[in-house]
């Protein structure tokens, strides 16, 4: 068995500083043998009672076997000593309350990585504590904070732009089912025109109704049936979103990209609304002296169909190298919602004979490549800083 002896305050004949000071040294070497066996809060509990309580605590003998009981010439001397004893007992005593808590613990299975690393168990706590020990003095690291992405911040002037014209904007699935990808678009099982948009199909949908298959989306066009499905007119909104094509990469076209779609129908709205509304947008977008030019063009989903093109913002319409010396650029798809689309939408007041609408598509990389002047899409993507900060 081994003997344990308890330490109690001695009385003190001789109040001279060498004998306190033996004494001290005597209650400091005890109080840190009781606190090296403290391993658990309750073990903590006792430790701290037994040396900090007010009523019979070591601490409160001390003051009274020492201090009172000193002679006058010594009370002084020993008062302070008394003082520096109380704060180191406190200190030590509050240090091994975390040493003890639980949940300093490590778990089972760091003891074996404990003991192999040859750090002491019993001192698992001061090495975490040491471990993550943080010196706030250190100044802290600075992050650059960034900017938005060139592509999405082309993306958000350009629906900025609408909405500064009355639009609201929406937002659709990636993911979208045949029927709204095409056929409700007026695109016929089957029709060629479906080519045009090669398309990544999900796998495995052989079991279920064509319509039902699900696809990535070729375009943002899709979302012009959902709103209209979930709203009757007046519509005027714009669509932005990502979309995906089989297509293979090169400098201007990436399998995915981003468009922004825009719808607008109510009573009386013309093909003069459509050009008023888009020349006024690409004049906001590229500055006040640009022009614009619609060129015939088909899409099932509008009748008539145009593509608008913009006079080229690098010689003014001159003619170079970037416009294919014809004076214009190529910049989106746009037209008259055709008759038949608003069939899907009957129940909801879409009638062909009361209402007209028109609908356009633009890709937004297409229009930040001509806006930053920007060789290659690819830049795009690949996350590159050196490139990315150019637009900070
Ligand atoms: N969805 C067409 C495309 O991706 C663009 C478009 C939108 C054309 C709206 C007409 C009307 O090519």
């Amino acid at each position: 068995m081994v003997k344990v002896s308890v330490y109690t305050v001695p009385q003190l004949d001789d109040f001279s500083a060498d004998k306190i000071e033996s004494a001290v040294l005597e209650l400091l070497g005890a109080l840190h043998e009781e606190r090296e066996a403290v391993h658990s809060e309750a073990e903590w509990k006792a430790l701290r009672d037994r040396w900090l309580a007010r009523k019979n605590g070591l601490l409160t003998q001390v003051n009274d076997t020492w201090l009172k009981a000193a002679p006058k010439e010594a009370k002084r001397d020993v008062g302070l000593r008394v003082n520096e004893l109380k704060v180191k007992v406190e200190n030590v005593v509050e240090a091994a309350r975390w040493a003890s808590l639980d949940w300093l613990k490590p778990p089972n299975d760091m003891k074996f990585l404990f003991a192999v690393s040859g750090v002491r168990l019993r001192d698992h706590a001061t090495a975490r504590l040491e471990s993550e020990r943080l010196d706030i003095t250190l100044p802290g690291v600075k992050r650059p904070i960034g900017v938005k992405h060139p592509v999405l911040r082309v993306q958000d002037e350009i629906v900025a732009v609408f909405k500064a014209m009355g639009y609201s904007v929406g937002e659709g699935p990636e993911v979208e089912t045949d029927y709204y990808n095409f056929e409700s678009l007026n695109f016929p099982p089957n029709h060629p025109a479906r080519d045009t948009q090669d398309t990544l199909f999900i796998a495995g949908q052989e079991s279920k109704l064509a319509r039902d298959r699900l696809l990535l989306r070729t375009h943002t066009s899709p979302v012009q049936i959902r709103t209209m499905e979930k709203q009757p007119p007046p519509v005027r909104i714009v669509i932005p979103g990502k979309v995906h094509r089989n297509d293979p990469l090169d400098a201007t076209h990436s399998p995915v990209f981003h468009q922004v779609e825009g719808l607008a129908v109510d009573t009386n709205i013309t093909f003069c609304d459509l050009k008023g509304t888009l020349d006024d947008a690409m004049k906001a977008l590229f500055g006040s002296s640009v022009k614009t030019r619609f060129y015939p063009s088909f899409f099932p989903f509008t009748e008539p169909s145009a593509d608008m093109q913009v006079s080229c913002i690098f010689c003014g319409g001159k003619g170079c190298r970037k416009c294919k010396f014809s004076g214009w650029i190529e910049l989106l798809g746009c037209g008259m919602v055709d008759p038949n689309v608003f069939e899907f939408v009957k129940h909801n007041g879409y009638d062909s004979s009361k209402i007209s609408g028109f609908a356009f598509g633009m890709g937004v990389e297409r229009i930040t490549l001509l806006k930053y002047e920007v060789e290659e899409i690819q830049l795009f993507y690949e996350g590159d800083v050196r490139f990315l900060e150019q637009f900070a």
